[in-house]
């Protein structure tokens, strides 16, 4: 089955048309810069023109950076906060007259590393975390998804694990890849402790640079980056557009 995959992150909307059936891309991603403010309505017409851009009808998977829960938008943590109880399903499918299913994009990412990537086949309990701006997660367990996790707005230190030990963290604190490795493994070690997965998969901008921080994580469970690279969350966006 060819489907269109898009991921909608905070400086580009990205989309893809995508073979389900063997998690490759057809033909070449389009990119098109995140609309400023990414409001709702921009956002929907950005989307649009990604999707005529293919001259695409049919399903759409489509990844999004907050919460979501039955296609709707409960927390705008990275995004503009007119989103937030936005019907984000519905929008988007209203734009573009094609039926748009929208999953986190953390939860995309790991469909797709499950299905084709790091995660490949993997039958125990897996835990994808992408680290960029925020932090997003997805687990999953004997080959199925469970959705909308939101590990990186669990409580460490005192506020959201995600402002402390995100890309962007490392970066507003100017930590070597050294030191933030340190910091990003007591969060491990924490996730380790609650959910025991038999092995994280790193994703986002930090997963790029694994080699300089891997020698700081020593939990218990393998540690690999994601193998998809950019286009996990547009490979899994697609491949949950199938399913559905
Ligand atoms: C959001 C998640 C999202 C993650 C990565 C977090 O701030 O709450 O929904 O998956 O950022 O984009």
């Amino acid at each position: 089955m060819q489907i269109l995959g898009i991921d909608i992150g905070g400086s580009g909307i990205k989309g893809a048309l995508v073979n389900t059936t063997d998690g490759t891309i057809i033909g070449k991603r389009h990119r098109i810069a995140t609309p400023q403010p990414a409001t709702p309505e921009a956002v929907a017409q950005t989307v649009n023109k990604i999707i005529k851009h293919f001259d695409y009808k049919g399903p759409v998977g489509c990844g999004f950076p907050a919460l979501i829960q039955h296609g709707i938008a409960k927390t705008a943590a990275n995004i503009d906060k007119t989103w937030v109880d936005i019907d984000v399903e519905k929008l988007l499918s209203e734009a573009s007259g094609q039926k748009v299913f929208v999953i986190n994009d953390a939860d995309a990412a790991g469909f797709g590393e499950l299905l084709f990537g790091a995660g490949n086949g993997h039958q125990g309990k897996v835990m994808l975390l992408t680290i960029g701006t925020g932090i997003g997660s997805a687990i999953m367990n004997k080959g199925e998804l469970l959705s909308s996790t939101e590990l990186g707005h669990l409580e460490f230190k005192g506020d959201s694990a995600e402002l402390y030990c995100s890309d962007a963290a490392r970066e507003r604190d100017e930590l070597s890849w050294e030191k933030w490795g340190k910091r990003f493994n007591k969060y491990l070690l924490y996730l380790e402790m609650l959910f025991s997965p038999d092995m994280f998969i790193l994703g986002g901008g930090a997963s790029k640079k694994f080699d300089k921080y891997s020698d700081q994580l020593t939990v218990n469970a393998k540690v690999v980056p994601a193998r998809l690279r950019n286009f996990a969350g547009i490979i899994g966006a697609a491949c949950y557009a199938a399913r559905n």
